[in-house]
């Protein structure tokens, strides 16, 4: 077998080089590694699901859905949430175990409840007491009994950017602790004969570097399983912590490891447990940015280069805001490469742009790289999560390919989005 020595000056991802990916797939190229993804399953089984008795931990699908991402979380052992009727179906098509699906939502629709309840979908996280309602007459309707969690607003402030942020007092997740709502709402659920209240849920946020929010999240909920306890006599069978946990995307990011989160979570709920001598629930998680975010790259090639003379050069490459909308909507920054000039001197500073017509679709502003021209191919690293699942068709632009990585092979997930595929609906 003939060896392949690498090329030192390209950036090699997953195993394979990604200067050749461009060639083989074109560009705006999503790459996705497999082995990233498996590390961070594994993680979870180690340090969560196999250290802790009573755990589940399933994936936010959220940050990045296909049918292959179903099938590589269904054999690395994980459960999936979703929060829609297109997620959901995604995981069916994928042949994904119903049982395993958690189904989110603030405001689902009666075809998205029925698709959940004719699919047996695992749990239902009932958001409020609308919802309880019409879940409750669809369940009847087929016959059978939909095992619920109800999302519960903390009350709790995360440290991250307002957007991602959900467990404060003002916030259209979930039932307020404030009055007596989720008295009402728990009653309400015992008498509905086609429900089984299994326990809570909550996500205080996104993104977050500190544990801190999740600490006063499950004191808060543990002390809200003692009140119902006390009041109603319900006893909490599962309590789901959410994700929220954040991964490195530029400099001053201080991303954990998995288990600073999580030992926190389990020892706050044991503590608490103990203090109101309450049964331990069945304690759930739901990453979805961390398992993914990292272990996601996105491929550009360079096009137009203007150069202002003593203001700014812009680098204009063939993608933007539509594969990547996260810098416009967050001010999200992150590390850029040249994937052809890794071991050139970096000693010229560009901007990126995008290619849509909005001055704001601008990827990252002063980048230090080497003297660049068109036809280098830019790497924008950590864009696994949140990019290829919030990608649009702006300027009738066609999503990019997904291709996943794996010890040095490549294989395509995602088509590439063709010009008549945009028109396919069109009438
Ligand atoms: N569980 C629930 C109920 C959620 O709402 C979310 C995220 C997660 C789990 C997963 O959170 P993660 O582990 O990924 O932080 N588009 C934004 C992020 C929105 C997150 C929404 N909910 C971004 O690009 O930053």
């Amino acid at each position: 077998m003939k060896v392949i020595e690498p090329i030192s000056s390209h950036f090699y991802f997953g195993g394979c080089d990604t200067v050749q990916l461009a060639k083989k797939y074109g560009t705006p190229l999503y790459v996705m590694s497999e082995d990233y993804i498996c590390e961070r399953c594994k993680e979870i089984r180690e340090d969560f699901l196999k250290k802790y008795e009573n755990t589940k931990a399933v994936y936010a699908s959220k940050a990045f859905l296909t049918m292959e991402m179903c099938r590589i979380i269904e054999r690395e052992g994980i459960g999936i949430d979703v929060v829609s009727g297109g997620e959901l179906y995604t995981a069916l098509k994928a042949g994904f175990p119903m049982e395993k699906v958690i189904f989110h939502g603030n405001n689902k629709t009666l075809e998205e409840i029925e698709m959940a309840v004719k699919n047996n979908v695992g749990r239902i996280v009932v958001d409020n007491l609308y919802e309880l309602e019409l879940l409750n007459s669809v369940a009847q309707a087929f016959g059978k009994k939909m095992k619920i969690l109800f999302r519960i607003t903390p009350g709790v402030d995360s440290h991250t950017h307002k957007y991602i942020s959900t467990g404060q007092v003002d916030s259209k997740f979930g039932i307020p602790l404030k009055g007596n709502i989720i008295n009402e709402a728990i009653k309400k659920a015992i008498d509905s004969s086609n429900i089984e209240l299994m326990g809570f849920h909550f996500h205080v946020g996104s993104q977050l570097f500190d544990n801190s929010s999740h600490i006063k999240a499950v004191k808060i909920l543990v002390k809200l399983m003692n009140d119902m306890k006390e009041s109603i006599g319900f006893i909490t069978k599962e309590l789901n912590t959410g994700g929220g946990f954040g991964i490195y995307y530029f400099e001053g990011d201080e991303s954990k490891p998995l288990r600073y989160f999580t030992d926190a979570i389990m020892e706050t709920i044991k503590e608490e447990c103990h203090k109101y001598d309450l049964l331990m629930p069945t304690v759930i998680i739901e990453p979805g940015r961390w398992l993914v975010g990292e272990a996601g790259i996105t491929l550009y090639t360079v096009g137009s280069i203007k150069e202002i003379p003593n203001v700014r050069t812009y680098v204009g490459i063939d993608g933007g805001m539509p594969d990547n909308p996260r810098p416009a909507l967050y001010g999200a920054k992150y590390e850029v490469i040249v994937a052809n000039k890794m071991n050139q001197e970096k000693n010229s500073l560009v901007t990126v742009a995008g290619k849509c017509c909005e001055s704001g679709d601008i990827l990252r502003y002063d980048l230090k790289v080497p003297k660049l021209e068109a036809g280098d191919i830019l790497i924008f690293k950590s864009t696994g999560a949140y990019n290829y699942s919030m990608a649009s068709n702006y300027n009738k632009i066609p999503r990019p390919a997904v291709v996943m990585v794996s010890n040095g092979i490549d294989r395509l997930i995602v088509k590439r989005e063709t010009y008549e595929y945009l028109l396919r609906n069109e009438l």
